[in-house]
């Protein structure tokens, strides 16, 4: 695992600096996205490299990590819409070939065929990830285990708690997700995990360097064979 300190403004520059890596190698690269706080920076220089005419997605594909279930892709807290404000409607990326789980039908045979979409596509090249303050990645909670492939997972309090700021009220966050799983991340060919903020340090610090455990579902990123870790001093603050 690599681990990078930074500030955010110039982890941000770094992390593009992959992506720009990748896709001049490989234009029709798999990438996994995600949502949250964390990537918005990074985003916000993918899009100004496209806009630079220094970074295209016009042959790449991606894939999002997760998805409320019960929220349509117009919803405003979804992720599908999420990405189309952050990303998707700034970059050329070809929208037929921009995945988000369904968070309206969640069948076990759309489920699997997430998983199938992936393989079909070659697999994925480069996954983002953010990090929640109990260790989940994408909405693979503590306890989630390692072999998980694509799921519904109920979201407990205290990430409801967390995203409650983008609702009005706790109430109206939802109590279920479909995401992938951590084996469908882990098949990842390279990892690239954000973490940003003292909230963080805690977290961070047990899932780089506690034990390999499903109670930290991030832990398992150490049995990664490509895995780069940035943080920001705050995040880095107990290693
Ligand atoms: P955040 O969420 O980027 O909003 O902190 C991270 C996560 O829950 O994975």
């Amino acid at each position: 695992m690599k681990l990078i300190v930074d500030k955010a403004a110039r982890l941000a520059e770094l992390a593009a600096g992959q992506y720009t890596a990748l896709l001049s190698n490989k234009p029709a690269a798999v990438l996994g996205f995600a949502t949250g706080s964390t990537p918005l920076g990074l985003y916000a220089v993918l899009c100004r490299l496209h806009r630079e005419g220094k970074l295209s997605f016009r042959e790449a594909t991606s894939f999002n990590l997760d998805e409320y279930v019960g929220l349509a892709p117009t919803h405003e807290q979804s992720y599908k819409y999420f990405m189309m404000q952050n990303l998707f409607s700034q970059i050329d990326l070809p929208l037929e070939r921009a995945h988000v789980p369904s968070g309206m039908d969640v069948s076990a045979e759309t489920l699997a065929g997430y998983d199938r979409a992936i393989a079909a596509a070659g697999g994925i090249d480069l996954q983002l990830l953010g990090i929640g303050n109990n260790g989940h990645i994408g909405f693979n909670e503590p306890g989630t285990p390692f072999e998980s492939l694509t799921h519904v997972v109920r979201l407990t309090e205290s990430t409801r708690q967390a995203n409650a700021r983008f609702f009005d009220s706790i109430d109206q966050v939802p109590t279920q997700a479909a995401t992938m799983g951590i084996r469908t991340v882990m098949n990842a060919r390279s990892l690239l995990l954000i973490a940003l903020g003292r909230a963080k340090a805690e977290i961070i610090r047990a899932a780089l360097t506690g034990p390999v455990t499903p109670e930290v579902p991030a832990s398992v990123i150490q049995l990664h064979p490509d895995c780069t870790v940035y943080c920001d001093e705050e995040a880095a603050a107990l290693l």
